[in-house]
Parts: C-alpha cells; structure tokens; sequence
C-alpha cells in the first residue's frame, strides 16, 4: 500500500470538501438570482447562444461562483445563466469543461454536484460528436455510453451526502426523456436517431483504426465530454438526456482531416432544430419530474 495512500483519497481540508464546496456554488447562485430551476442545461460547442434567449435572465461568469471551473475551448462562453424557458426555470451552462483543458475528472463534474445541491432534478446535457454511424448534421438521442476516458469522477472517497458509492448504470439515460426527445424530434420533421457515445479524452481527434475499434465495440458516435456529467449525475439521482450533434463523420469514415472549424460550423448549421427540439422536451421534461 503506497505511503501516503489515505491522503489520496481523502479530501482536501483547506476549502472544505466536495460537498461543502458545491454547497457554497449553489448557495451563492441562490443569492443573485430567486428562480430555483428544477432542470439544468449543458450546452456543448456552439449551443451557447441558445441560453441568451432566456427570459428574466441573470448571468453569472463561472469565473464568479466559488469553485466553479474556468472554460478555456472555443464556442464556450464560460457563464451559467439561470432563467425561463416558456415559464420553466433552467439553469443553463454555456460552456463546460473538458480533461483535454487539463481539468480533473473532479473539476469537469463539479458543475453537476452544484446542480445536485441546488435540487435539480433533470439534467441535459448537449454536445458535439463525431458521427460512427450517423452522418454529419443529424441530432442523436444518447441510449448509452462507453467510458474510454480511463477517469470516473466518483474515484476517490464517496460523500454518502451525494449518492452510494457503487452507483447503478444500467439505465444511465433515462427510458422516458429518450422517448420524448425522439417522439418531439420526429413531431418537429427533425431527422432524430439514437445511439451509444464513446468519450475519449481527446484533444486530438481519434485515428482511423481508433474509430474502426469504437465500432466494433458497439460505438455510435464519438466524444470527449459528457461522460463524466453523466456518472456525477446518475450518482445523485438526478434523470439524466444526452443529445449529441454529429458535426463530422469520424475519422477515417470521408477521405478528409478533421478539424474544429468544421465541428463549429456545422454546429452552428444544426442550432436552429437543435433549440427547437430543445424547447419542445422542456415542458414535458418539467412535467415528468413534477
Ligand atoms: N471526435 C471526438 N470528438 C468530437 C468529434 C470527433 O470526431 N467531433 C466533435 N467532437
């Protein structure tokens, strides 16, 4: 056993620990604003835009909020703005956090556990993916995930306050928001699929024979986000939707290099059915979990 092994998994004392940190974000996000939003928004690459619609917005520089982790990549606004979205509170973050800006697993889920202490019931979570099965522009409904980012933000010890420590997986993303996003997508004429994610960690993008694995293990799109939101969220019981945006055909699939502007681009082609789609799963999100 490694000298020094207890410290490892302990937490650190000087701010106190996870849970008392996420408490101090979601107390004072409490204080700038009065709407106590029961769903939170993720919005990957090029999505931010989206929360400056919001009605009786307050918005908060994550640079503000004790603890909050600092976004660095491109198309990421780096506030949390908390509003209404046709009279439903939301909290939404433009902008998250990836390992790849060389945060820990701990720091890219914080965000969540703040969600966790301010009651939030649901979390969507949006991104961009490189398409293994579906072509570049199509909205697809996460099923399932596969972690190949070799980190787990539960790692470490387990704040019974957040959740048990072996926490369940088997129905990650929730039955019921999967059947209503692809139910509204389909009402809306939005061409909508739904399939596994496989995060990596990224930054640089996947080699062909990289991706040629992920499908063979039963990979349909590909990332290097979401994931570990995901698990923190699960932890908590929070419902969990993941919609991803295939913004390019993976590497290897097209006889042509990837690149983010492309990512961006076709991100911001797809926001429009992307929001609406959005707009259509909130109230029947917020009815679902009452
Ligand atoms: N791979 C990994 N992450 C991504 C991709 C991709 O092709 N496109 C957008 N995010």
């Amino acid at each position: 056993m490694m000298q020094g092994g207890e410290q490892a998994v302990t937490e650190r004392a000087s701010d106190g620990s996870e849970y008392e940190r996420a408490e101090a974000a979601a107390q004072f996000i409490f204080s700038r604003t009065k709407l106590r939003p029961k769903i939170a928004l993720v919005l990957g690459s090029g999505l931010g835009p989206f929360a400056d619609e919001f009605a009786d917005a307050t918005k908060i520089p994550y640079s503000e909020i004790p603890h909050f982790p600092q976004s660095t990549a491109i198309g990421h606004a780096g506030k949390l703005v908390i509003g209404n979205v046709d009279g439903i509170a939301v909290a939404g973050m433009q902008g998250r956090v990836h390992l790849y800006e060389g945060y820990s697993v701990k720091e890219v889920s914080f965000p969540i556990r703040v969600f966790a202490r301010m009651g939030v019931k649901a979390v969507i979570l949006t991104n961009a993916a490189g398409g293994i099965k579906f072509t570049q522009g199509r909205l697809v409904v996460i099923s399932d995930h596969i972690n190949l980012q070799g980190v787990n933000p539960l790692t470490g010890f387990n704040d019974e306050r957040f959740g048990q420590r072996f926490p369940d997986m088997s129905c990650a993303y929730d039955k019921r928001f999967r059947e209503m996003a692809v139910g509204q997508g389909n009402r809306l004429g939005i061409g909508i699929d739904e399939g596994v994610y496989a995060a990596l960690a990224g930054p640089s993008y996947e080699t062909p024979a990289e991706i040629r694995y992920l499908r063979t293990i039963g990979a349909d799109l590909v990332g290097m986000s979401t994931v570990p939101e995901v698990i923190a969220a699960r932890h908590s019981g929070m419902r969990v939707l993941g919609i991803s945006c295939v913004t390019n055909a993976a590497a290897g699939i097209l006889d042509q290099p990837l690149n983010h502007r492309e990512v961006l681009e076709t991100a911001a082609r797809v926001k429009g059915d992307f929001v609406a789609l959005l707009k259509a799963v909130f109230p029947r999100v917020a009815e679902t979990i009452g």
